[in-house]
């Protein structure tokens, strides 16, 4: 897979060095290329930036400057893909992730200030090339270079090879069983005088699996009660909605659901004799 990041800031991809995808670059898994976009410039003063039109505070990207960027780093002809790392896209999960990682060549325009004049994804995608526009979470950064890490780690992991054990890709958080992981543990077996839960010291692989599908579903319905309504019902088997049940969830309408609260004056008092 290729990847180009442009950026004003190019040493702060320098991360990308370490690593597991610092190896994937080395093994030739991964052809990432880190480019300044104050070489696209055109002025003595090498500038990227000027004052937004309709005032304001703040400064915006030019997108004369990223157009030439673009035009060189994107494939000529359209059918690139352009990300855009910004607090105002779509919010990037697992499933980005795991798109971004089945692509051949991925552009990330990493902007700064107020962001990049809007006509460049307009201009992109008239070019024929996909514009994300993802953030990767609903809080603000200086610029996109984080996010652009963020995204690299989370899809770069995913390419075929990187992780040396792939199994451990299949029963992670936001993995297919729309679950957050069980708790994890490893020796001593006693430490501080914690000890490792019992069931795990036991041999009995069913067990343990039944173990840590419970704790699993503890866990997501503590943390992530919009993750336990976006369960398939269909997922779960007799153990799962028990668990649930006892959480506070059931199976409505083919959907999972909060448990429903009792009308008020139906609740299930003494019949009279
Ligand atoms: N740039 C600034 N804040 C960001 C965010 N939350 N996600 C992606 N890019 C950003």
């Amino acid at each position: 897979m290729r990847v180009d990041v442009v950026s004003i800031f190019p040493d702060y991809l320098a991360a990308l060095d370490l690593s597991l995808v610092g190896k994937a670059r080395q093994a030739g898994l991964l052809d990432l290329r880190v480019h300044d976009l104050r070489d696209w410039t055109a002025d003595r003063h090498r500038t990227v930036d000027d004052t937004p039109f309709g005032g304001g505070a703040g400064m915006v990207m030019r997108p004369d400057v990223w157009g030439r960027a673009l035009d060189d780093v994107l494939p000529a002809g359209g059918g690139g893909h352009l990300v855009v790392p910004t607090p105002s896209g779509d919010v990037f999960t697992q499933r980005h992730a795991e798109a971004l990682a089945a692509e051949e060549h991925v552009v990330i325009a990493c902007g700064r200030y107020e962001g990049i004049d809007a006509r460049v994804a307009e201009r992109t995608r008239a070019a024929g090339h996909r514009v994300s526009e993802l953030s990767i979470g609903d809080y603000v950064l200086n610029g996109g270079e984080v996010a652009a890490l963020v995204m690299i780690e989370a899809f770069g992991r995913l390419l075929p090879g990187v992780v040396g054990n792939p199994h451990s890709l299949v029963e992670e958080s936001h993995g297919a069983a729309g679950l957050l992981e069980y708790p994890v543990y490893t020796k001593p077996p006693e430490w501080a005088g914690l000890e490792v839960p019992e069931v795990l010291l036991s041999g009995h692989h069913a067990r343990i699996e039944r173990w840590r599908r419970d704790r699993a579903l503890e866990r997501t319905a503590a943390r992530r009660p919009d993750m336990v309504a976006a369960l398939d019902p269909a997922s779960l088997d007799k153990a799962d909605r028990a668990v649930l049940a006892g959480l506070g969830w059931e199976v409505r309408d083919g959907r999972l659901r909060p448990a429903a609260e009792p009308e008020p004056g139906s609740a299930p008092g003494r019949v009279a004799e």
